[in-house]
């Protein structure tokens, strides 16, 4: 596997934070995780985050409800703001300005713009009118990377774009319908499918795919054999020539304070262990592209 990061200007890039939050987050989520042996579910984790923060604990109530797509969209569009008390935005910031995996989130949908924007164009390079581009999103959140991506290069009005997204909760879907509503004159065409992705196969689909993008769910997959065995069904969903794209994010301190004080259980996989995985599919070929926090990388996987 090719390894490489992407140092351009536009991210979130200062490593060194990590090294004076990290202490504090990390006391933080020992004092949380002992509170939670006597009481698995307090009503607040502690009075440095949910307790003082009206944000902090929004974004730990919609994870706690698996509504992954709210506390994303929050954390995606963190911005330092004393609307709720100068208390109140310091902690906000504190937790989610300034912590690297919230940081690597940001880092994450603008490099995935980036990636998805080059295959786009890639595929749409030497291709004639009646031709399309087929693509499936696999739990496309909010849609906003997404909806960016084809704004930014005028991909909305390309009527060879064939767009199929698919969530297993029906909530992200009518937030993307409506978040595409407010674009008019429309040409590209989409497709909504309320689905779990582990039960789709090439019967699901009247076409393959250019390009299937999956990020932000493999993180859900505990099991290294639950990937192995989507990337599988995936290969076969794709065309030859076509690409997927994904994540995995990788670990560090911060898993705990994931797991105890946001109450945020994710999967970690380092690259090394994606290697190892896509040796059991039949994927010959993948790049990884990390943001410059070198917490999530993007792969793109080829099906040659
Ligand atoms: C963390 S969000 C990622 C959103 C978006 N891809 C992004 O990069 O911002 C995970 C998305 O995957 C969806 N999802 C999780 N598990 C799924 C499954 N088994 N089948 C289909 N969708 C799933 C969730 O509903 C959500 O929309």
């Amino acid at each position: 596997m090719k390894i490489k990061t992407d140092k351009s200007k536009e991210y979130e890039s200062n490593r060194f934070i990590y090294y004076f939050t990290i202490p504090v987050m990390f006391l933080v989520a020992k004092w949380v995780k002992r509170k939670k042996e006597k009481n698995p579910q307090p009503e607040t984790n502690s009075f440095f985050f949910d307790g003082l923060s009206k944000k902090c604990r929004k974004i730990k109530e919609a994870v706690t409800a698996r509504d992954t797509v709210t506390a994303m969209d929050l954390v995606d569009n963190h911005h330092f703001s004393t609307e709720n008390g100068v208390i109140d935005g310091i902690i906000t910031h504190f937790w989610f300005g300034l912590m690297k995996n919230a940081r690597a989130l940001r880092n994450r949908k603008k490099l995935n713009k980036k990636i998805f924007k080059k295959n786009l164009t890639e595929k749409l390079k030497n291709l004639s009118k009646e031709e399309t581009v087929d693509i499936l999103i696999v739990g496309p959140g909010t849609g906003q990377v997404l909806i960016d991506s084809l704004k930014e290069d005028d991909f909305l009005n390309d009527e060879r774009v064939n767009i199929v997204l698919l969530d297993k909760y029906k909530i992200a879907l009518d937030e993307v319908q409506r978040r595409i509503s407010e674009h008019d004159n429309l040409r590209v065409s989409f497709e909504f499918l309320n689905e779990d992705v582990f039960n789709i196969n090439p019967q699901t689909f009247s076409n393959k795919f250019d390009i299937i993008e999956m990020v932000g769910v493999f993180e859900y997959f505990p099991e290294n054999r639950q990937v192995v065995e989507q990337l599988n069904a995936l290969h076969e969903l794709l065309k030859d020539g076509g690409c997927f794209i994904t994540t995995n994010v990788t670990k560090d301190l911060e898993k705990y304070v994931l797991y105890y004080v946001i109450n945020w259980p994710s999967k970690f996989r380092s690259t090394d262990e994606m290697a190892e995985i896509l040796q059991e599919t039949p994927f010959e070929h993948c790049e990884a592209t990390f943001e410059p926090l070198k917490t999530i990388p993007i792969y793109e996987i080829k099906k040659l």
